[in-house]
């Protein structure tokens, strides 16, 4: 069978449909934003429909409400369902303490919001997304739109005291600035390498116009790694070791068209 996937989309794919054995009918979940999240939610959708799953869940972002409400799973509010039994989302990178860098696709603020709302956060990616140090993909902060060219100067003053070499740009959609669901900025932190991310995080996040930034520390109590010959590694939280599984690849590829075809 012939998909048309790269091997990254089928990692993806391998360790959403992995995270699947985390849900258990009847819980509270907080559903991620991006491509390897979207593989998750029409996974649920599909289990909802053919195999019962029962759910309540929340979105951390316009883009995943739209895409699980076009697929029947209905969206409720956070304040609605309260604490979480999980959210399960993807990363940009993770390191090998299983910190994150996140917020590619705009939403870490309300994936911070929700993710730290539930008893545990898994994450799903694919090999790609494994780093010895976070840095290499640009760390997203989000900032008020008020001031933010002060906001930035501030950062950039930040950086210069941490003794760390970085360029930092507005991210922008056609000349635009990206404005994300709750109405502010992205500014993308040009960095390559984060020597102390817990003392960035803290530094950055005392600057008034920063509203939160992409690093998600301590947070992860499992990471999902797939990839495209259909092994999904998990790594938890105060374990060294990783924990295979494997799937039958031409299975899967059947199971990909089926859920593509939802
Ligand atoms: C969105 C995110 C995403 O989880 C992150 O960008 C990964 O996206 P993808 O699964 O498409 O690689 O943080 O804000």
């Amino acid at each position: 069978m012939t998909l048309d996937l790269s091997p990254s989309e089928i990692g993806k794919f391998t360790s959403a449909y992995r995270a699947l054995d985390f849900v258990e009918s009847d819980m509270k979940l907080g559903l991620g934003t991006g491509s390897t999240a979207a593989w998750l939610v029409k996974l649920l959708a599909y289990e909802i429909n053919n195999k019962g799953l029962n759910i309540s869940a929340c979105a951390t972002s316009s883009e995943t409400t739209k895409l699980a409400e076009s697929l029947g799973i209905k969206i409720s509010n956070l304040d609605e369902l309260g604490q979480l039994d999980l959210a399960i989302d993807g990363a940009d990178e993770f390191d090998q303490n299983l910190n994150l860098i996140k917020g590619g696709g705009a939403a870490l603020l309300q994936e911070k919001i929700v993710e730290t709302a539930a008893n545990k956060l898994v994450v799903i990616t694919d090999a790609s997304k494994q780093v010895d140090d976070l840095g290499t993909f640009d760390l997203p902060v989000e900032v008020v739109k008020f001031g933010w060219k002060t906001t930035k100067r501030l950062i950039e003053n930040v950086l210069i005291d941490q003794d760390v070499d970085c360029r930092i740009v507005t991210r922008r959609n056609n000349h635009t600035p990206v404005i994300t669901d709750e109405n502010h900025y992205i500014l993308d932190l040009k960095l390559n390498r984060i020597g102390n991310p817990n003392a960035l995080s803290d530094a950055l996040l005392n600057i008034a116009g920063v509203v939160e930034t992409g690093l998600f520390l301590g947070m992860t109590h499992s990471i999902i790694m797939g990839n495209e010959n259909g092994l999904a590694r998990v790594k938890s939280t105060g374990s060294l070791d990783w924990v295979d599984t494997s799937y039958d690849i031409q299975s899967l590829s059947q199971f990909i068209k089926n859920i593509n075809d939802i």
